[in-house]
């Protein structure tokens, strides 16, 4: 198990002062687990990863795996990154020009600590060569592939050691679209059946939830929610979350008070009364804001359908996308975004009705500490 407690780095910029690059960093991930970091460009990823790994010296902190400390601020202890036995995929990947692909993917066997026989090497080195598919290459000349070849290059080369610890730093961001779908779901299957503890950072939500057991989303250095997938896009704690995780709608609101039913708060808003659904506790008059998916937008043509959070509305605008239909609904002074089924053939200045599920409409706060990354 990995844990990393309080973990502070900063670096000096040009000016002399200080970035605060990573601040009260604090999570665990246990065995043969997913954990993804993700969030803007700057937010602190690389850093974090980077004082795991031992390649940066945190400011204070603690980081332990498995029972042993790799770096303790209060108790003066810093294991250098060689002796930390992590395999690492960094956002720069390096391999080695002088090697072939085989070579280069059978390094770490060669040079590390435990002997191997011909065979095994062998063996292991084409088995991840085979999962990122560049088994047909293994006699090529490292330095004669693509871009994307040697970051897939790169990737086997740190599951070869099947290491106790994975740090993998945008492993796929060179890959095209289609490459990186296949890759993510090769990567998960081997991630899961070699029990691979595994940190993954990436700024692609898509990509973090379809690969983590569990998420932390960073905003200018700080954990802003940590949690699984589902968590994550359901039940966003602050307005940074749901606006990075997925596509919402906002509208601001004031709460009045509880309602019938667990977690459950009335607010006022500008398009009329709300139920909504709170994970934190609000007081009336608190200021909050209501996050409310598209897909979780009901659209109904003919008639107002019963139950609460219903209202009337005229589409100003349509997109068809095949599996679904995009729709701004004006309501009131404001419009809302809908994703509805594509059976839905209201034409632009028509009358619809919406409505938006109370378990879906999520009061939150908006934390002003969490503000996109420049
Ligand atoms: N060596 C360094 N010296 C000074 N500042 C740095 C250094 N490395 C990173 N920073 C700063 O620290 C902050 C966090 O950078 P970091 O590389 O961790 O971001 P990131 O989340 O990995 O972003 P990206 O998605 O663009 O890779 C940024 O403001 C960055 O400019
Ligand atoms: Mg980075």
């Amino acid at each position: 198990m990995l844990s990393v407690q309080n973990l502070y780095t900063e670096y000096p910029n040009d000016k002399g002062e200080t970035v605060k690059a990573a601040q009260d960093i604090c999570f665990e991930v246990p065995e043969g687990k997913l954990f993804t970091l993700l969030g803007p460009s700057g937010c602190g990823k690389t850093t974090t990863l980077r004082s795991i790994a031992g390649l940066e010296r945190p400011k204070s902190g603690v980081i332990s795996v498995n029972g042993t400390t790799v770096y303790s601020s209060a108790n003066n202890v810093f294991v250098a990154p060689n002796r930390r036995n992590f395999g690492m995929v960094f956002q720069s990947y390096a391999i080695w020009p002088h090697m072939n692909v085989f070579q280069n993917a059978a390094f770490p066997l060669e040079v590390g600590t435990k002997r191997f026989s011909k065979k095994e090497i062998h063996d292991k080195v084409m088995r991840v060569l085979t999962a990122v598919g560049l088994d047909q290459f293994a006699d090529r000349e490292a330095t004669k592939m693509s871009g994307g070849q040697q970051q897939r290059l790169a990737l086997a080369r740190a599951l070869v050691m099947e290491p106790k610890l994975l740090l993998l730093d945008e492993p796929l961001s060179n890959l095209d679209a289609k490459l990186r779908e296949r890759m993510r779901f090769e990567l998960k299957r081997m991630q899961r059946e070699l029990g691979l503890t595994t940190i993954y950072v990436t700024h692609d939500q898509s990509e973090a939830l379809a690969l983590s057991h569990e998420i932390a989303v960073m905003s200018t250095g700080r954990i802003a929610q940590i949690g699984t997938p589902r968590d994550i896009y359901e039940r966003p704690r602050n307005k940074f979350v749901a606006d990075f995780v997925g596509l919402t709608n906002f509208i601001e609101a004031t709460v009045e008070g509880p309602d019938e039913g667990e977690n459950s708060y009335r607010v006022s808003t500008g398009i009329g009364q709300l139920k909504t659904t709170a994970y934190d506790s609000f007081s009336k008059g608190d200021a909050a804001v209501i996050s409310v998916r598209p897909e979780d937008i009901r659209v109904h043509e003919h008639q107002r359908p019963e139950g609460v959070n219903v209202f009337e509305g005229t589409v100003a605008f349509k997109v068809f996308l095949g599996e679904y239909l995009d729709l701004q609904i004006k309501v009131g002074n404001r419009e809302v975004l809908a994703r509805a089924h594509p059976s839905i053939k209201a034409p632009v200045g028509d009358k619809v009705y919406l409505s938006l599920d109370p378990a879906k409409c999520i009061c939150i706060v908006d934390d002003p500490k969490l503000k996109k990354a420049a």
